[in-house]
């Protein structure tokens, strides 16, 4: 199991301000995790590639790109040969993940799959080895600040068993809050994104240091 890793989603963040919101947390997170979302993979439109290019010259912490949109074959790599450290696609909408996945790797960028609360992890075990990251969703994508699903803690579990001895990082997003993480780190996530627990404190910094407490206390 890799260390704890915590990557702050943005999509709580102001978005007039969004070099000055990474900066609150770079020293105290390992990543900013940006979420894009088309308005047709999900009810909600945010950002795309030049807000991200822009950030990529301005942040001091790698990109975590969450990619919420459809033909994530056609788009994703875009996001790797700019620059992103990490590109998350959605398996819902890939039309060949093992291709894309190895595109991502080929432009530099670390490989990461995702899948909705409702998306089995069993069909995909063959391809873990193809990813540096697999994304268990633990609230419907499409906005911050809702509850965390109970109901996915079984298949993190199922996804950690699977994972084993690989090189390959498990990460959480939704709903993660200081109370919550402990059960994601238990269950065996070992990357943490959390946007509102993060952007909704009144010291974002402070906020990142407890939930990697919290999640470092439930492992030990
Ligand atoms: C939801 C996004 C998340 C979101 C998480 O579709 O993928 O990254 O920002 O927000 P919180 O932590 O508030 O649930
Ligand atoms: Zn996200």
């Amino acid at each position: 199991m890799g260390r704890v890793q915590i990557s702050p989603s943005i999509l709580s963040a102001d978005f007039a301000r969004l070099s000055a919101e990474v900066a609150v947390i770079a020293d105290a997170a390992d990543w900013v995790h940006v979420d894009v979302m088309d308005n047709h993979f999900v009810p909600n439109l945010t950002l795309g590639l030049p807000v991200v290019e822009a950030l990529l010259k301005s942040s001091p912490l790698p990109i975590d790109c969450h990619l919420m949109i459809e033909q994530p074959d056609r788009w994703a790599p875009h996001y790797a040969e700019a620059g992103a450290g990490s590109v998350t696609f959605h398996v819902e909408a890939a039309q060949a993940p093992i291709r894309l996945a190895r595109n991502l790797r080929a432009a530099g960028a670390r490989a990461g799959m995702a899948l909705k609360p409702a998306t089995p992890i069993e069909p995909y075990l063959d391809l873990l080895p193809e990813l540096d990251m697999l994304l268990v969703m633990t609230v419907e994508p499409g906005f911050g600040g809702q509850p965390f699903l109970e109901a996915v803690l079984p298949k993190i579990r199922r996804a950690k068993a699977a994972i084993g001895d690989l090189d390959l990082w498990l990460q959480v997003d939704g709903g993660v809050t200081a109370e919550t993480i402990e059960r994601c780190a238990e269950a065996g996530a070992d990357n943490f994104v959390a946007g509102s627990a993060v952007y909704g404190a009144d010291d974002p910094a402070a906020a990142v240091a407890a939930l990697r407490a919290a999640a470092e206390r439930a492992r030990a």
